[in-house]
């Protein structure tokens, strides 16, 4: 927590600007009987927050507590967004990614995707309001959820350095291409539209969104190029090309091609499990329901309820199955609350989830890392707190990987690379709490193990458990750290054969190395001792050579 403690913010046009809490209570007048306020003064200072108010002031909850992270995050959000509309839309998605360098503190990001577009009259919403997005009330596998992406990027790059968000964007080629700049107010959470045109563009559908905002470009672990090397990774449809800050340095433009044509297939929106729901949100349902009677309710909006489980359900909870949802009583939900978790239901349906799969992972992982072994396993579905999902794995082992260093971890939830909080995420957990060293290799307790691998582990779901609103980590839920640590038992499994057979093979060649080395001194001393001609020397050479020659080819 940085910023709360020592600091109060003042947001103007330009940026927040730190107050030392000392400085603001520096002129204290000697004491006074202190005039408690009065609960009708304390009401004069009583009013709703807007959410952007509180997300200006706690902008480390969404990624942007430093310059270095903010600009991954703008990054982040946009490429999120670009991928999951292409999707959507069933088209190969097409990213480019430009960061241009104003100063060493201040960037200019721009995102450009050939996705469906987005209606004029939607684009002041999505990009100047927060909490606004077509994702958060739906069970359906995608990057984004909350709908706080790309405008609280809009917002952080508004406060840094007081310039509006631009939004380029087309959804036919017969129609005409829209560019709107604007702010977001962030007392009222409502956007101010500065610029709004018709203008050309070469595409005929897609959308450009260019922020700019206060950065700093780094290298490492935690980079944009980091990010983008990922990114390619987990999404071998799409093709990424970046334009890095300072083309001289850093080379004009990277093309990370795709290693599929296939779009991954499209995801399932799915109702809620029963098992999941909490009692507050169950009551909640039964207020907002469509549906006449408990029955149909059980039935309509959740998943996997029979009318037979809806009658055990209800039999079971002691309520009439006719009763009317909106009458219910709070000790009858909680009852039927109680049911629901003692009434056997099928588990979620499992085809809502969309696996990058192992083969791609591979074929992904060979084109990016230069090894000796590859491998990777793509687990069945399962169900944590009654949403499902799905685990991936994928290893390279050997080759240019240094031997000596902590093996690198690559993490991924719903395809975005999470490069954050390492320490308190659900995979490292998984990766640390598996036993390495029965894969032969060197593995230091309670850490990750160290020797010549990569790891790639991918948890794909309806809905993610991230610990925090900037989703840099899985939270650590049993259910999922233990496919987790499945899928990389398997992998581990068939790398430890390859290790295993490597070593064998290395063994065996040194013992071959002797052994030729002495069949001629073992012929000079036979022809020594028995007298042999040249002729038979020469032969027994041959004969030697030849039947270790045959032991190779078996
Ligand atoms: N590049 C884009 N193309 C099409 N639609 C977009 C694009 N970017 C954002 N959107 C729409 O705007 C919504 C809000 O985006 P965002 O604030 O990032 O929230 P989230 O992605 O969590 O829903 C998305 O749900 C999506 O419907
Ligand atoms: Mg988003």
């Amino acid at each position: 927590m940085p910023d709360q403690e020592e600091f109060a913010f003042k947001a103007g046009p330009e940026g927040a600007q730190p107050v030392p809490r000392k400085a603001r209570s520096a002129a204290k007048s000697p004491p006074e009987p202190r005039v408690r306020p009065t609960a009708t003064d304390l009401a004069k200072g009583q009013r709703d927050i807007s959410v952007s108010e509180f997300f200006a002031k706690n902008r480390h909850l969404l990624g942007f507590d430093n310059p270095s992270k903010a600009l991954l995050t703008t990054v982040k959000e946009g490429v999120d967004n670009a991928l999951d509309a292409c999707e959507e839309a069933g088209i190969l998605p097409d990213v480019r990614v430009e960061i241009r360098e104003i100063s060493e503190t201040r960037f200019q990001v721009a995102i450009e995707d050939n996705g469906p577009g987005i209606v004029r009259a939607q684009v002041p919403k999505i990009f100047g309001s927060l909490l606004y997005g077509s994702k958060f009330h739906r069970l359906r596998q995608s990057r984004g959820q909350q709908g706080i992406g790309i405008s609280a990027a809009g917002m952080y790059g508004l406060l840094t350095t007081g310039k509006p968000i631009s939004i380029r964007t087309r959804t036919q080629a017969k129609k005409p291409a829209h560019h709107l700049e604007l702010v977001i107010d962030t007392k009222r959470n409502e956007p101010r539209v500065k610029l709004d045109e018709t203008c050309e563009w070469e595409k005929p559908h897609g959308t450009r969104v260019e922020i700019e905002l206060e950065g700093a470009y780094r290298g490492g672990q935690h980079s944009v190029d980091a990010y983008i090397r990922q990114i390619s990774l987990a999404n071998p449809h799409a093709q990424i090309t970046y334009v890095p800050p300072r083309a001289e340095e850093h080379g004009a433009e990277h093309v990370f091609p795709r290693v599929t044509n296939e779009v991954p297939p499209e995801t399932r929106e799915i109702k809620p499990h029963p098992y999941g729901v909490e009692l507050g949100v169950l009551m909640q349902m039964f207020r907002d329901t469509k549906a006449r009677n408990v029955s149909s309710c059980l039935q309509n909006d959740f998943s996997r309820i029979s009318s037979r489980t809806a009658a055990e359900i209800c039999k079971r909870a002691k309520v009439a199955t006719t009763r009317r949802p909106s009458e219910i009583e709070r000790e009858e939900a909680e009852r039927l609350h109680q049911a629901i978790q003692a009434t056997k239901i099928m588990a979620p349906p499992l085809d809502c989830i969309a696996p990058i799969g192992g083969e791609l992972i591979e074929r992904a992982l060979r084109a990016e890392v230069k090894a000796d072994f590859y491998t990777s396993i793509s687990r069945r579905a399962s169900v944590y707190r009654g949403n499902p999902f799905l685990i991936e794995v994928g290893i390279a082992y050997g080759g240019s990987l240094p031997s000596e260093e902590p093996v690198t971890v690559y993490r991924f939830a719903n395809r975005v690379p999470l490069q954050y909080q390492q320490g308190g995420c659900a995979i490292t957990k998984a990766v640390a709490s598996t036993d390495w060293k029965a894969y032969e290799l060197q593995h230091p307790k309670g850490a990750v193990p160290v020797g010549p691998m990569l790891i790639m582990v991918h948890m794909a779901s309806v809905w993610v458990p991230f610990t925090s609103e900037s989703k840099e980590a899985v939270a650590h839920y049993p259910e999922i750290i233990k496919e987790m640590r499945l899928a990389l038992q398997e992998c581990g499994r068939l790398m430890a054969i390859y290790i295993r057979r490597c070593k064998r093979e290395a063994d065996e060649a040194k013992k071959r190395a002797y052994i030729e080395k002495y069949i001629p001194q073992v012929a000079i001393g036979l022809q020594q001792i028995l007298g042999f001609s040249d002729r038979d020397r020469d032969q027994v050479v041959s004969n030697l050579t030849q039947v270790l020659e045959r032991s190779r080819s078996n």
